[in-house]
C-alpha cells in the first residue's frame, strides 16, 4: 500500500479532525501518501481529493466539525454512485480508504467493500448507536453539551416552579437521552427503545409537584414516538394536570458542535491511527471501533444496516435515580 485516502462523511461529530490528524500522521509516519476527500462521498464521486501534509492537520485537534467536511449523498447509495467513487480513487492511485462517519456512511461504506475497494471505518456519531463500538467519536462531547444546557435549564426552572421537555439529537438511540437525564439529574427520560404512555408521563410530572419539587426535567430524544411537540401537544389537548408550568428546549445542532473534550479528541486520534494500521495490516472492510479501551477491528457485514439500543438496564437505573 502507499497512498491511501481519508474522508468524513454523515452528521460531522466533535474529534473528527483529531481523526483525521491521527490518519494524516500515521499514514505519513509509515511512509504513505496521504490524500483528503472534501464533502463526504458525495466529493469522492466527483473526485474532490488533495494530496495532504503534516502542517494541512496542524491547529485542527481543538475544532468541533470536520476540516474535510461533510454530506449526505443520494447518488453514493446507487452502485453507479459507487462504480464512479472507485473510478476517482484509482485514477489516483489510492490503493486504501479510511471513512469516518455513523451508520450510514458505514453501510455505504461496506457496499465499497464488498466491490473489492480495500475500506476501514472510523466509528464517529454523536448518536452512539453504532455496532462494534462502545463508544463512538463525538458521543463525550455532545453529552457534555447536553448537560451543561440541563444544568443551566434547571436554575431557570427551579426559580419558577416549571417543567422543562428537553428534546436531545438521537433519530433511532435513546443513548444521548438516557445518559444525559441520568448524569443531569433528570426527573424523566423518554427514547425510542421504550414505549410509554403521556398520561403516566403527566401522572409523574403531578406526582413530583406534589412532593415538593421545585422543578421538573424530562429528557426526551428526537426519535422516540413520544418527542417533545406530541406530548407538548397531547397535553394541551387532553388539559392533561401537571402541577408545573411547562416549557420546551429543543437542543438541536448546538449538540453537535462543542469544543471537542479530551476523550474524543484522544478517542479521534487512538482510532485514527488505528485505522492506518489495519490498512497497513490488511484487514479490509472493517469498523474500528472502541471496545473494552482499546481500538478493536469489527467486520463492517455485522456492523451495516443495524442499530445499537440503548441499554435497557439505564433505563431501569434513570427511573430509581428519578424519585
Ligand atoms: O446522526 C447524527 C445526527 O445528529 C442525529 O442525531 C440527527 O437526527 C441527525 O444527525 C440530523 O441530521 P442533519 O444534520 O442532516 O439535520
Amino acid at each position: 500500500m502507499k497512498r491511501i485516502a481519508v474522508l468524513t462523511s454523515g452528521g460531522d461529530a466533535p474529534g473528527m479532525n483529531a481523526a483525521i490528524r491521527a490518519v494524516v500522521r500515521t499514514g505519513l509516519a509509515a511512509g504513505l501518501e496521504v490524500y483528503g476527500v472534501r464533502n463526504g462521498y458525495a466529493g469522492l464521486i466527483n473526485g474532490e481529493m488533495e494530496r495532504m501534509t503534516a502542517r494541512d492537520v496542524g491547529g485542527i485537534i481543538q475544532q468541533a466539525g470536520t476540516m474535510l467536511r461533510s454530506a449526505r449523498s443520494r447518488e453514493f447509495r446507487e452502485e453507479e454512485g459507487r462504480r464512479k467513487a472507485i473510478r476517482k480513487l484509482a485514477e489516483r492511485g489510492i490503493d486504501g480508504l479510511v471513512v469516518i462517519g455513523g451508520n450510514g456512511t458505514q453501510t455505504g461504506n461496506y457496499e465499497l467493500s464488498k466491490m473489492g475497494f480495500p475500506v476501514v471505518g472510523v466509528a464517529s456519531t454523536i448518536d452512539n448507536d453504532l455496532y462494534g463500538t462502545d463508544m463512538s467519536i463525538g458521543v463525550d462531547t455532545a453529552l457534555n453539551t447536553v448537560l451543561e444546557a440541563i444544568d443551566r435549564i434547571k436554575a431557570t426552572a427551579s426559580s419558577h416552579t416549571r417543567a422543562f421537555l428537553v428534546e436531545v439529537m438521537g433519530r433511532d438511540s435513546g443513548y444521548l437521552a438516557l445518559t444525559a437525564g441520568i448524569t443531569g439529574g433528570a426527573e424523566a427520560v423518554i427514547i425510542p427503545e421504550v414505549e410509554v404512555d403521556p398520561d403516566s408521563v403527566a401522572r409523574e410530572l403531578l406526582d413530583a409537584y406534589a412532593r415538593g419539587k421545585s422543578h421538573a426535567i424530562l429528557v426526551v430524544a428526537e426519535g422516540a414516538k413520544l418527542n417533545a411537540a406530541s406530548l407538548v401537544k397531547y397535553f394541551q389537548e387532553n388539559h392533561a394536570k401537571i402541577g408545573f408550568e411547562l416549557r420546551v428546549t429543543v437542543l438541536g445542532h448546538v449538540q453537535r458542535g462543542g469544543t471537542p473534550t479530551a476523550f474524543d479528541r484522544m478517542l479521534g486520534t487512538r482510532l485514527g491511527a488505528a485505522a492506518v494500521d489495519a490498512l497497513l495490516a490488511g484487514e479490509h472492510g472493517v469498523l474500528v471501533g472502541w471496545v473494552n479501551n482499546r481500538p478493536q477491528l469489527t467486520p463492517l457485514s455485522e456492523v451495516a444496516g443495524r442499530t445499537r439500543r440503548a441499554d435497557p438496564q439505564l433505563y431501569e437505573l434513570a427511573r430509581v435515580l428519578a424519585r
